[in-house]
């Protein structure tokens, strides 16, 4: 029961940071195989040219516990992954979404955040059933319109702890990787720093009896580095940074670019990212994407500024594939 307050015992290798390790001494999610099936069928269906995009959204917990009664969770809710997502779509894109189980998800996500119950939208039609209420009727038949037509190009795939997460995304780019150039990786889920591997986990709840917790957690590997130079090296990759001092936002979106090799970091901050983010890119000055209180107050998702300037940065560098290509 000690185990989840110290870990002495743990073996060296696990106290960081092969992400080959952390695969040997942690366990695959129950839905790895449908995962994997679902991803190659979804992809198989997509032909040869339709971009693909896969959106990782929310955040990842870390249990404390291997029959888990407690985790440390963290604040993300998944609207910019969910955002992401339908602007995605309505581009053209086919879009695989890993997603917090429970979390925002693409079109319904403006009936889940919200105080109300999803009865507060209905009323008894008067004859037996049930309606939309008029108030609401415009929006939700938008929403279900664009849900209808685009589900054919939308994959969802859950997970809800750090090693979920972390099994899916090797799985799911492997699968991606021959797709090269044509799919960007989204990466906007808010990933722990640091976890308690399995194998040093408390089995059962821990107990209260031995007084104060005092928690020992291992860094987790960053998997950026491999995902980029091994598991799909040729797509086209996009991190997020996020930060709370506005002084530390600019120098590690930089320094995270030159550490892993991609394409972009969507530099944002915890309390301006609703309305403010930068793109930083290799050799240039950092973009700003900024939206107004008006604009915002209206209904204007900043996620539909930041997909169409991607989507244009993945068109120039598909084309630039494709030419190297058409000229090797
Ligand atoms: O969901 P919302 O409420 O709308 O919030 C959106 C958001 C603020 C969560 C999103 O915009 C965002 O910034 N997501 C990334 C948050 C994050 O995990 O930042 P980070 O500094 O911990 O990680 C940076 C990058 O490194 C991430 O893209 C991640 O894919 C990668 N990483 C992180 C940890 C790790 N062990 N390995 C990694 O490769």
């Amino acid at each position: 029961m000690g185990a989840a307050v110290e870990t002495p015992s743990m073996p060296e290798e696990c106290r960081v940071i092969d992400p080959d390790t952390y695969f040997d001494h942690n366990r695959p999610p129950a839905n790895l195989q449908w995962a994997h099936d679902a991803v190659a069928a979804f992809v198989g269906r997509q032909g040869s040219s339709r971009p693909i995009v896969l959106v990782t959204s929310g955040g990842t917990t870390v249990p404390l516990e291997n029959n888990t009664v407690r985790f440390v969770d963290n604040f993300s809710a998944g609207t910019r992954g969910s955002a992401s997502a339908e602007q995605f779509l309505e581009l053209g894109y086919a879009v695989l979404f890993l997603y917090r189980e429970q979390s925002l998800q693409p079109f319904s996500r403006q009936y889940s955040q919200r105080s109300e119950c999803i009865f507060d939208y209905l009323r008894p039609d008067g004859h037996g059933g049930v309606s939309v209420k008029a108030e609401y009727t415009a929006k939700m038949l938008d929403g279900l319109t664009k849900y209808e037509k685009y589900k054919p190009q939308l994959l969802q795939v859950a997970f809800t702890t750090l090693s979920d997460y972390l099994f899916l995304l090797r799985e799911i780019t492997l699968i991606l990787a021959p797709t090269g150039a044509r799919t960007m990786l989204y990466l906007a889920a808010a990933v722990s720093d640091f976890f308690i591997p399995s194998h040093s986990m408390a089995e059962h709840k821990i107990q209260s009896g031995a007084g104060a917790l005092t928690l020992r957690m291992n860094q987790v590997p960053k998997f950026l580095r491999p995902l980029v130079k091994n598991w799909a090296p040729s797509c086209f990759v996009v991190s997020f940074k996020l930060e709370t001092d506005p002084e530390l936002l600019a120098p590690k979106a930089k320094h995270a670019l030159e550490k892993y090799g991609h394409h972009v970091v969507v530099a944002n901050l915890l309390n301006t990212r609703k309305w403010q983010v930068w793109l930083v890119t290799r050799g240039q000055d950092p973009c700003l994407l900024q939206i107004s209180q008006e604009q915002l107050l209206q209904g204007h998702d900043i996620e539909q500024d930041i997909v169409a300037e991607l989507a244009r940065r993945h068109r120039e560098y598909t084309s630039a594939g494709a030419l190297a290509n058409a000229s090797a």
